[in-house]
């Protein structure tokens, strides 16, 4: 039997990773968060030091090994889940992700990893990219006051003091740049349905999706 492919899309602070490693957690699924990848990628160049406005220096992709433990992401053997949360990393990702040779790598391992096992993978264009045959696909919004205020509540709980204008001006900054970049932009896919979270709790969004799931499943998980 095939393996069941769920895409969850959506713009930075929609709930997109907590909401799609509850799914994953629930349905016995593997847990892909895909913007970890482009933030781990940040990561390693910011270590290397290297020009990050030099998309030829982004070699280094093709030697990085990658790998998912419960929904953790190893870098080359090294769990990296704090370290790639790092003011730092948050604010240049959207450049590095925008590299059409870093994505194509990432894309073809994200393709790789979701043809093992059934999943749930997280990111901008998933649904009508990366799996374009996802038999479920959503893509979640919200306000930008409520993605803004998601985003400081889970710093407060990391430790992290931070100030609502800035993280609010920060993610326009990454909206715009993710959905106006020329390679697979943040983009909706056209068959996936639509969940505003605003006004929803996370356990709603989750039962939310797994009920329009298990009414369309017809041999159960
Ligand atoms: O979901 P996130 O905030 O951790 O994503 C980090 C960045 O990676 C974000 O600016 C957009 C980019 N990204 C992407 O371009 N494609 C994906 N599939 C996932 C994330």
């Amino acid at each position: 039997m095939p393996h069941t492919q769920i895409a969850i899309d959506g713009p930075a602070g929609a709930g997109k990773s907590t909401i799609a490693k509850l799914v994953a957690g629930e349905l016995g699924f593997i847990y892909i968060d895909t913007g970890a990848m482009y933030r781990a990628i940040t990561l390693k160049a910011l270590r290397l030091k290297i020009d990050l406005t030099d998309e030829d220096a982004f070699n280094f992709v093709y030697e990085t090994d990658f790998s998912f433990k419960d929904g953790t992401l190893f870098m080359d053997g090294e769990d990296v889940s704090e370290a790639i949360r790092e003011d730092d990393v948050s604010n240049n990702v959207s450049l590095i992700a925008s590299y059409i040779s870093v994505r194509k790598k990432l894309v073809k391992m994200q393709q790789d990893l979701a043809g093992e096992k059934n999943v749930v993978m997280d990111g901008r264009d998933i649904g009508y990219h990366v799996l374009p045959d996802a038999k479920y696909k959503f893509y979640l919004t919200a306000s930008i006051k409520k993605r803004a205020e998601r985003r400081l509540l889970d710093n407060l709980s990391r430790g992290i003091q931070s100030d609502m204008d800035t993280i609010e001006a920060e993610i326009k900054r990454r909206d715009h740049f993710d959905s106006t970049r020329i390679h697979t932009p943040l983009k909706k896919a056209d068959d996936a349905k639509e969940i505003d979270t605003s006004n929803l709790t996370i356990d709603e969004v989750v039962k939310l999706i797994i009920q329009n799931v298990r009414e369309e499943e017809v041999y159960g998980f």
